[in-house]
This record gives structure tokens, sequence and C-alpha cells, in this order.
């Protein structure tokens, strides 16, 4: 049970981050989407990219409003993307990807309570 245009709103920002982060690198730029049954009934779907890899020293700010490292950025994606996660009940967390670029992995639950 989950709100379509809010889970569009999450999947959209976590592309369009991965497109970004790997827009003025050379060589191959993939961004993969995949989706699998995780452990509890939970669903994952990752997005991963080959981009830059999240910033040194601030991977722990990335989810903070108002954080941004682009010229045109607001810094609310994240943030944003992460409440609507836990208002589904799931979570949204960031990790490396080696060799590079990162990954973002969204869990949800399969059914929670009926949304008002
Ligand atoms: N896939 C990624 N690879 C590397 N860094 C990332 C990635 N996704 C997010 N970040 C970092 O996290 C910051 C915050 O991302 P967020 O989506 O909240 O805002 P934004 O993309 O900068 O702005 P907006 O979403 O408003 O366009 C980014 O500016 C970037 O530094
Ligand atoms: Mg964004």
């Amino acid at each position: 049970m989950a709100d379509r245009v809010q889970l569009q709103q999450v999947l959209m920002n976590l592309m369009i981050n991965g497109i970004d982060a790997m827009k003025d690198l050379d060589g191959t730029r993939q961004l993969a989407i995949k989706s699998q049954r995780a452990e509890n009934d939970q669903l994952t779907v990752s997005v991963s990219d080959t981009g830059v890899g999240l910033p040194a020293q601030q991977a722990d700010q990335i989810f903070d409003a108002f954080f941004t490292t682009k010229v045109d950025g607001t810094g609310m994606g994240l943030r944003i993307s992460r409440s609507i996660a836990e208002s589904h009940g799931g979570r949204l967390r960031a990790v490396d990807n080696p060799p590079r670029g990162a990954t973002f992995h969204l869990t949800l639950p399969f059914k929670t309570e009926a949304h008002p």
C-alpha cells in the first residue's frame, strides 16, 4: 500500500541525482534500478550509479535539508524522499557503490495500515 505520486517523486529524485552524479564523467555511465524481496516482508528498490560517489566527509549530511553540492540544487530532494519513505513505514539509505558511484536503497513494507 503506497502513495504512487509520492513514490514517483522519490524515484525521480534518486534517478536524477544518479544522472547528475555521472554527467561530467567519461567512460561507461550506468544507472541501475533493481527491486528485490528483502527480509521480513520488505521490498527493496535500489538505484545505483557509476558517478562521482557520495561527497567525501559529508556523506552523512546528504539527507539534511538544504544540503547540496549543485549550483542549481535545492538540497531538499533527499530530505523529502526520506520523509516519504518513513511515512510509509520504510527507510532510505545511501552507500558507496564500489568501484565508483553510489547506491540508494529504498526499503518499504509490502503492506501497511491503509493510508487515510
Ligand atoms: N547519486 C549521488 N551521487 C553522489 N552524490 C549524491 C547523489 N545523490 C545525492 N548526492 C549528494 O547529495 C546532495 C543532496 O541531494 P538532494 O537530492 O537532496 O538535493 P539536490 O539534488 O542537490 O537538489 P534537488 O534535489 O533540489 O535538485 C547532492 O547535492 C549531492 O551532493
Ligand atoms: Mg536531488
